[in-house]
């Protein structure tokens, strides 16, 4: 049967937080734990941190889990984990994330960041890889997401859902990311819809409007966890420089090779983190 026709979500009369809580009720089942307590979404190049962070003890396929997508693109990893921290605290690893480009809405989205919440989730980790705009900034480099631009036209918010998105990256777990590594620049994260990559007038554009990092993920699952009740902490790898500000063409390689090329580091960094949560 083919995934359009299977996934509950793509029933427009069902409602996406019921759908969530029978996935969070298929975590609990098949991990064994009843609540996690952080959940942490891993993008390119964050992958390792899950090794760092504690104990797995489990490990699960996600198209078990009900309205989960199958993985669109290969490097994206479609399962999940629960880890015990060494402080005993569970922490749901979410490696399949759908992506706004893929084209089936935006509920599918952020299906993950709701189920994370119903999980019992109460700290939502939000990683991604993506092109860097300050020109201080390098290849390989993490940084903490300050604010967004969503440029996608796109809302997971149904209907007159008015939500604050003040404080939307909590300043409070950027101010304890940065105990863990002072050197820790920010900067706000512009997402558009993609999969393209932005022609440079578009890179101007986003900086000319206050942004600082282009990506093409992070900024709906925000408004979808923000929504939920969570405190987020937004991190981005810096895996090329966007457009324009680099003179080389981009390259999807190019973005999983420097996602490799800085595992290592930012994985270290984000369990150290996760560990102070
Ligand atoms: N733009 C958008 N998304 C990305 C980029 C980029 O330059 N690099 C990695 N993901």
């Amino acid at each position: 049967m083919s995934d359009a026709i299977d996934n509950p979500l793509d029933d427009p009369t069902a409602d996406p937080f019921e759908i969530a809580a029978e996935a969070a009720a298929d975590i609990a089942r098949l991990t064994g734990v009843e609540r996690h307590d952080i959940a942490l979404t891993l993008g390119s190049g964050w992958g390792r941190a899950a090794e760092l962070i504690g104990e797995t003890t489990a490990t699960i396929p996600a198209t078990e889990v009900t309205g989960f997508s199958r993985p669109a693109l290969e490097g994206h990893v479609g399962s999940l984990r629960s880890i015990r921290t060494p402080k005993g605290r569970n922490v749901l690893i979410i490696g399949a994330r759908t992506h706004y480009y893929e084209g089936h809405g935006v509920r599918r989205v952020v299906h993950s960041v709701r189920t994370a919440a119903a999980t019992g989730a109460r700290t939502m980790v939000l990683t991604n890889g993506a092109g860097g705009i300050k020109p201080a900034w390098s290849p390989g480099q993490p940084v903490l997401i300050s604010d967004h631009l969503n440029l996608t036209g796109a809302s997971p918010l149904e209907g007159a859902t008015f939500i604050d998105l003040t404080d939307l990256y909590s300043q409070r777990l950027r101010d304890l990311a940065r105990s863990i590594d002072p050197s820790l620049d920010e900067g706000v994260y512009c997402q558009f819809r993609g999969p393209q990559y932005e022609t440079p007038a578009e890179v101007r554009m986003a900086r000319t409007i206050g942004g600082h990092i282009v990506g093409m993920s992070t900024a709906l699952e925000a408004i979808a966890a923000r929504q939920a009740g969570m405190e987020i902490l937004g991190m981005s790898l810096i895996t090329n420089m966007a457009a324009g500000i680099q003179t080389t063409p981009l390259s999807h390689q190019e973005v999983i090779e420097a996602g490799q090329a800085a595992e290592p580091v930012i994985a270290s960094l984000l369990a150290r983190v996760v560990g102070a949560l």
